[in-house]
């Protein structure tokens, strides 16, 4: 009965993307504006993040407004980091357009400084907010993976392989610097399925000797370069710079040169897993407002979609290689 109830409470929903963008995005807004569809729900898209809540550039959304995009990289609805949305008047006015449009929940697609926004504005206005991981860092808790974040990986070791043809030929040293801000899943899976001699991540302390034997590794035998991914939150080292710097004067016989991917991470059509996974998130987040969830991420792990509170998702640590069996599987598939 008060199933039925909270069911019948929600009559439209608005749908934005904010922080970083990610592939597989469009999959979800799609998923999102379909399913909300099917289900007689009104769905109403919000344009530039909590940005566009706060100036009301919303439009409703009907199912032809989402053909075509499952296949888009980066969001069709644009996206932002609002700082004004971080102030109490900027969430006022975005309440007041909330109430003017006639939403009354939210899905928020993005990654921890989205469900940040999300959590807050969801206490103090009491708006259901449902959010879908998308980031390319796959670094929140409680999912096993985020949408784009195969993507990225795909990217990363496509660029990998062309670097390693120009590395081969000149008997280099290559340190390649991923994104991921503060964690390394891009680093340390993007090295595993490179075929990398290393990677450098922010969870684990650098051991330098260490990593000149590997290095020395990639340059005996049949092999004749060396490439160590560097994840861009290792600071402590210096990223792929400082690390380079180090070499260039502790171990002058290695030629060596530096790569930052940038966001080239970011583009591109999402991979099959990225799409499957956004599509799923994105029906999953409309049943869960259906259902009366509210403060929640949408997760999948194991295979099965879980409910996630916001301060769970962005707070709790997820680990990137709990038994450091990557690590080690890394260490032993370069020698
Ligand atoms: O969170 C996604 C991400 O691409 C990070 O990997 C990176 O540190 C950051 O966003 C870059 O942000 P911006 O596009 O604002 O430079």
């Amino acid at each position: 009965m008060l199933e039925i109830q909270t069911t019948m409470s929600i009559k439209c929903i608005g749908l934005l993307t904010s922080g970083g963008d990610s592939p597989g995005m469009n999959a979800a807004i799609r998923a999102v504006t379909r399913t909300a569809i099917f289900n007689k729900i009104r769905v109403k898209a919000i344009y530039r993040g909590y940005n566009g809540l706060i100036t009301g550039e919303i439009k409703e959304f009907q199912t032809q407004d989402v053909s075509n995009i499952i296949q888009q990289g980066g969001t069709i609805l644009k996206t932002a980091r609002s700082e004004e949305f971080r102030t109490i008047e900027g969430m006022q006015k975005a309440y007041d357009n909330l109430k003017k449009e006639e939403i009354d929940g939210l899905v928020v697609i993005g990654g921890d400084g989205t469900f940040t926004g999300a959590r807050i504005f969801a206490q103090q206005f009491n708006i259901p907010i449902v959010g879908i991981p998308g980031t390319i860092d796959n670094d929140l808790f409680g999912t096993d993976f985020t949408i784009g974040y195969d993507t990225a990986l795909n990217t990363i070791i496509n660029a990998v392989d062309k670097i390693r043809d120009t590395a081969n030929s000149h008997e280099r040293l290559f340190f390649i610097e991923v994104m991921g801000r503060d964690a390394g899943f891009l680093a340390l899976n993007g090295a595993v399925a490179s075929g990398a001699e290393s990677a450098i991540i922010p969870e684990m302390v650098t051991n330098f000797d260490q990593l000149e034997k590997l290095i020395a590794n990639g340059f005996r035998k049949s092999k004749n370069s060396s490439i160590v991914l560097v994840a861009e939150g290792d600071t402590i080292d210096g990223g792929a710079v400082g690390l380079a710097n180090r070499v260039n004067k502790e171990y002058p016989q290695y030629n060596v040169r530096v790569t930052i991917l940038g966001h080239i991470q970011r583009g591109g059509s999402p991979t099959a897993s990225d799409r499957i996974l956004a599509s799923r998130m994105g029906v999953a987040a409309v049943d869960a407002l259906l259902d009366g969830q509210r403060n929640i991420m949408i997760g999948i792990v194991n295979n099965e979609i879980v409910y996630v509170p916001f301060t769970k998702a962005i707070k709790d640590d997820k680990p990137v290689d709990k038994d450091n069996s990557l690590m080690s599987a890394l260490r032993i598939l370069s020698i």
